[in-house]
């Protein structure tokens, strides 16, 4: 069975977010609400080329068994180094690799990777068809609309789609819209129109301003196969509820002391972006802006921890 077949109409994927869904944060959100599917921060390609690039791309790429099924995605722009990389991801265990061909962080841009393979679509090609050299692991594409225009979707599409990735994640804007407008979903039914046409086989997944995994059968109603969420995790980190429940000051705090523990387990460093993650848990209680300008001056993890007790 083909990896993105396993997964019944309406399943939900936690998004790939440098510097978030790392080895320690995704198992704060299964313990959380677990989405179907995890998706890693991306990695790139030409990691594999010196040993600290290597070093680095293996703690990016670590997950533990329990995170199956996982996706590992990775990032480029020269179509070998992807084949390479794909067979590294599978002899780490993953049967799931993606293609970032969205981000649109300039310095990703500038060397024609992310979205910047939307305007050297040839290359976007060779890429997904060196990464599928390797046999017996599946291949998806996360991208955007287009580079600058919204009307650029139906051509940039069609190229990736005649590929026939397994999955294609589709982030509801263009590159240079960031992620300012809202989300393009008007144009669902004409891209769930087109895949059919040229990619029936090929699950489509939305992405974009999603906040609960309830929106993930409204999405399935217009034709798409799953749904991605990102940012949401940070306004709620159980929005991977089918069925929302309330959730106390407790239990966030709960999740808090979790992921300290896994920061620890896993030897991960610095402390300070640690910090960003505070604002998801301390958070819609009384006092919470308090505790979290106090939590802001910590300087490692005993001293949260010590915060964290007095409450
Ligand atoms: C902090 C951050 C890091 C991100 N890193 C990645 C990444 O490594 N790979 C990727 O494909 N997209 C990345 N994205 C984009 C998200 O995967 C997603 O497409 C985007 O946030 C829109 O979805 P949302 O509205 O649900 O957040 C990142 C987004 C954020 C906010």
């Amino acid at each position: 069975m083909k990896f993105w077949d396993q997964f019944r109409k309406g399943f939900t994927c936690l998004a790939p977010m440098e510097g978030v869904t790392d080895i320690a944060f995704r198992q704060v959100i299964a313990s959380a609400a677990r989405p179907d599917i995890f998706f890693t921060e991306f990695t790139n390609v030409n990691s594999y080329s010196s040993e600290k690039g290597r070093h680095d791309a293996l703690a990016r790429l670590k997950f533990e068994p329990s995170e199956q099924p996982i996706v590992a995605q990775i990032w480029g722009k020269t179509p070998e180094m992807f084949t390479e990389t794909v067979l590294a991801a599978k002899e780490l265990g993953f049967k799931a690799v993606d293609i970032n061909m969205g981000c649109p962080d300039r310095h990703v841009v500038a060397t024609g990777g992310g979205s910047g393979l939307i305007r050297t679509p040839e290359t976007a090609v060779n890429i997904i068809r060196a990464a599928k050299e390797i046999p017996n692991i599946s291949i998806s594409v996360k991208t955007r609309l287009g580079y600058s225009r919204i009307e650029e979707w139906r051509d940039w599409l069609s190229c990736i789609l005649n590929e026939k990735p397994e999955a294609l994640t589709v982030h509801l804007r263009t590159k240079k819209e960031m992620s300012k407008v809202g989300a393009h979903y008007e144009l669902i039914p004409d891209i769930v129109a087109l895949k059919n046409e040229l990619s029936p086989e090929t699950k489509l997944i939305i992405n974009g301003d999603i906040l609960s995994a309830v929106d993930a059968q409204k999405y399935a109603e217009l034709g798409a196969d799953g749904i991605m969420i990102g940012r949401g995790v940070f306004q709620n980190p159980f929005c991977f509820e089918r069925e929302p429940q309330a959730h106390d000051r407790s239990e966030l705090i709960g999740l808090m002391l979790y992921h300290l523990e896994l920061y620890e387990k896993y030897d991960l460093h610095p402390y300070d972006p640690l910090k960003h993650f505070y604002k998801i848990y301390i958070n819609n209680f009384p006092g919470a802006s308090d505790i979290r300008a106090q939590l802001m001056q910590t300087r490692s993890i005993a001293e949260a921890r010590e915060i964290i007790a007095k409450l």
